[in-house]
């Protein structure tokens, strides 16, 4: 993928866990790009040091606007943002600031500047508890928490101006981004995630992991996602950049996996033995977010390339044991 051309590729929240990544992979594929991150969530080791990074916050409208006109690109990949469930309870006018506003101030600054086309990484939250299984693109979307409304807000400001503006866009809705890849890997400041806490846990970083909930109406009583794997992740947003439609594209594996089942496979990846301990179930949580991702699959034939639980952990298993404090900043 990536063609034999090359673009001007701005990428907001490059210096987070999926960002960088994807920034990676534009510079792999010969693409100029820019990262514009306030650097709340993300780590400036995490940007290639090819990489101009502007360290500022969409909030201030000025300084995006200021971005966007000077650097010029073609494509803007979206994804910087506030993305935790549990903190979207208890600061939502945040998450509306930041996701919301924020994002408006973008797409003004990309009206403005004449760029092409917006990548937006946007959520499985979107679709709250879905009423059908697996989730299709038109599964009703109805967030059950401040974070996954906010984002389908810009989903649907995205809608309107591309109608207005012409401005053309892909909203990717992720399920449950999981992995690293050789030199990049998921280190945030408050880790709540599943995954990397599991692994603490084995590290011995953590006395116990805490499942929260085993009474869910699932076979083993723990909460079901479809983990999928970052690269694959940002391989659909480098497609995206000439090959996918303006539209919404689920992507996930299609294959979910309970908390419980994921314990197991970190036991095997990590040869240990995880201490566990049981409690109740966490606000927001749906018990089961498992996706349907054939349509990304027939408009542009983007498949995952980790098909199974254990390839992804591994994955991630591998750079936590050679970056046992994440991130030097
Ligand atoms: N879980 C535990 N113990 C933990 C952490 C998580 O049992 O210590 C359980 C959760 O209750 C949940 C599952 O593991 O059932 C996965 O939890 P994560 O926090 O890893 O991820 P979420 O499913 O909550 O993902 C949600 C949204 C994503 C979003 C992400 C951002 O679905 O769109 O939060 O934080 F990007």
């Amino acid at each position: 993928m990536g063609g034999s051309f090359f673009m001007r590729v701005l990428v907001t929240g490059g210096a987070g866990y999926i960002g960088s990544v994807c920034v990676q992979q534009l510079l792999d594929g010969g693409h100029d790009v820019a990262v514009f991150d306030s650097l709340v969530e993300g780590h400036r080791r995490a940007v290639d040091a090819r990489v101009t990074l502007i360290v500022n916050c969409l909030k201030d409208e000025a300084a995006i606007s200021t971005a966007v006109k000077s650097f010029s690109p073609e494509v803007v990949i979206h994804f910087a943002g506030l993305a935790l469930v549990g903190q979207s309870f208890e600061k939502p006018g945040e998450y509306f600031r930041v996701n919301f506003s924020g994002g408006l101030n973008l797409l003004h600054a990309c009206v403005e500047a004449g760029v092409r086309k917006v990548i937006f990484s946007s959520t499985c939250a979107t679709y709250g508890v879905p009423d059908e299984l697996p989730i299709t693109e038109s599964t009703l979307q109805r967030p059950i928490n401040p974070y996954g409304e906010s984002k389908l807000m810009f989903e649907q400001a995205l809608r309107w101006f591309h109608e207005i503006h012409g401005l053309e866009y892909v909203a990717f809705r992720y399920f449950n981004a999981a992995g690293a890849t050789e030199l990049l890997g998921e280190h945030h400041r408050i880790e709540t995630h599943l995954i990397p806490n599991v692994l603490f846990a084995a590290q011995g970083k953590r006395e116990q992991f805490k499942i929260f909930g085993n009474d869910y109406p699932t076979p083993d009583g723990t909460c079901i996602r479809d983990y999928i794997h970052i690269s694959d992740l940002c391989r659909a947003h480098v497609a995206a950049l000439d090959k996918v439609p303006v539209g919404r594209f689920n992507l996930g594996t299609g294959r979910g996996y309970s908390v419980r089942e994921v314990v197991d496979s970190c036991e095997r990846v990590t040869g240990r033995k995880i201490p566990l301990l049981e409690t109740p179930r966490r606000s927001g949580d749906p018990p089961q977010l498992v996706a349907r991702a054939d349509q990304a699959r027939e408009a542009f034939g983007w498949e995952p390339e980790f098909t199974t639980i254990d390839s992804i952990i591994e994955s991630a298993w591998r750079w936590h044991e050679r970056n046992p404090d994440g991130y030097p900043d």
